[in-house]
């Protein structure tokens, strides 16, 4: 063949693949670390529902749970290169990249999802998803898990009781300053991790809701769990702000309709199931669950907030003051 056929040929393949990539879906990963039946895990399935549904033949979601694609620690520098699309960390998990979303972090900040609900929604609480748009990440919208408990090897019923502990903490400076107020010592690791630092008891405890506590066993391995309702567990759902502008304006509108509508059903789920994975845990009989007496809450609370001047420069006097008048 002569170089004018090959080069023929060459270019009529390119054509093909071109014409082939416009056909295609845009895949878009969805990467969590969560088990399917949680708030999180329901959330991002229902979200792939309602996009095979809607707009199957433009675009395609693959859900990866249980951190089988990336864990916390690595998915958003995996989004920023373009590995991954979708993900929704807890709010704690951000630090790198902001200091804002700190503020979901202050033990004792609000004293239900009510609250939450209320500031998320205010105009404060909805510009605080997009301080990270520099950084090439977009927050889509905020999703419930519930409020955290504290698990443990030990009874836990005043601070006291926490003294000298290894706890398992996310990624988070306040939740280090939050465990360190009672002397106790936290341990950054991944959720991938915990269960087995807990079965093994290279660490004591940890801190999570009745859902992750439920769904990853970890009430099976930790024969206390103290209902503080101490802090919020809440996600961002996240994409890279390059995926998200470089996408056409109907499907990116279409999207943004389909993922709305998919954390009103995970908020649904956050609040039935911190009931009824709660009932579950304490109908097991593997774990105690121990509930505090306004008294003893208060030593928690007299211990725990003075974590809030510590970051009240980083986070602003401010937001803290909105968030807090929240709980009216
Ligand atoms: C944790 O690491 O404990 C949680 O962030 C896991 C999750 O995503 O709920």
């Amino acid at each position: 063949r002569t170089l004018a056929a090959f080069a023929l040929a060459a270019a009529s393949t390119l054509m093909v693949g071109l014409a082939n990539a416009a056909d295609e879906p845009i895949v878009i990963k969805f990467s969590h670390v969560v088990a399917e039946n949680t708030p999180k895990g329901k959330m991002a399935n229902k979200f792939k529902e309602l996009v095979a549904e809607r707009m199957g033949d433009r675009v395609m979601v693959e859900v990866y749970p249980n951190s089988q694609l990336f864990g916390d620690d690595n998915v958003l520098e995996a989004m920023q290169l373009g590995d991954v699309q979708l993900a929704a960390p807890a709010l704690s998990k951000f630090s790198r990249y902001t200091d804002l979303l700190a503020l979901y972090d202050l033990p004792f900040l609000f004293e239900d999802l009510d609250a939450v609900d209320r500031f998320q929604q205010s105009e404060k609480g909805q510009s605080m998803m997009h301080s990270m748009k520099k950084k090439g990440l977009i927050g889509l919208g905020y999703l419930h898990n519930g409020m955290k408990q504290l698990s443990s090897s030990q009874p836990l019923r005043v601070p006291a009781d926490a003294k000298g502990l290894k706890f398992r903490i996310m990624s988070s400076p306040v939740l280090e300053a939050q465990f360190e107020a009672i002397d106790a010592t936290p341990l950054k690791k991944p959720f991938s991790e915990v269960f087995t630092l807990l079965q093994t008891k290279a660490i004591d405890g940890q801190e999570n809701t009745w859902s992750n506590i439920y769904s990853k066993k970890f009430f099976e391995v930790q024969p206390y769990i103290t209902e503080t309702n101490h802090g919020l567990l809440d996600y961002l759902v996240v994409t890279s702000t390059e995926f998200w502008m470089g996408l056409p304006e109907d499907l990116r509108s279409e999207l943004k309709s389909a993922l709305d509508e998919a954390i009103i059903y995970g908020n649904q789920i956050a609040r039935d199931k911190g009931i009824q994975d709660r009932q579950a845990i304490i109908d097991s009989k593997r774990s105690e669950v121990i509930e505090l007496s306004p008294e003893e809450r208060a030593q928690w609370v007299q211990a725990m907030k003075p974590v809030w001047k510590k970051f009240e420069k980083d986070i602003g006097a401010e937001l803290i003051d909105a968030a807090y008048a929240a709980n009216r």
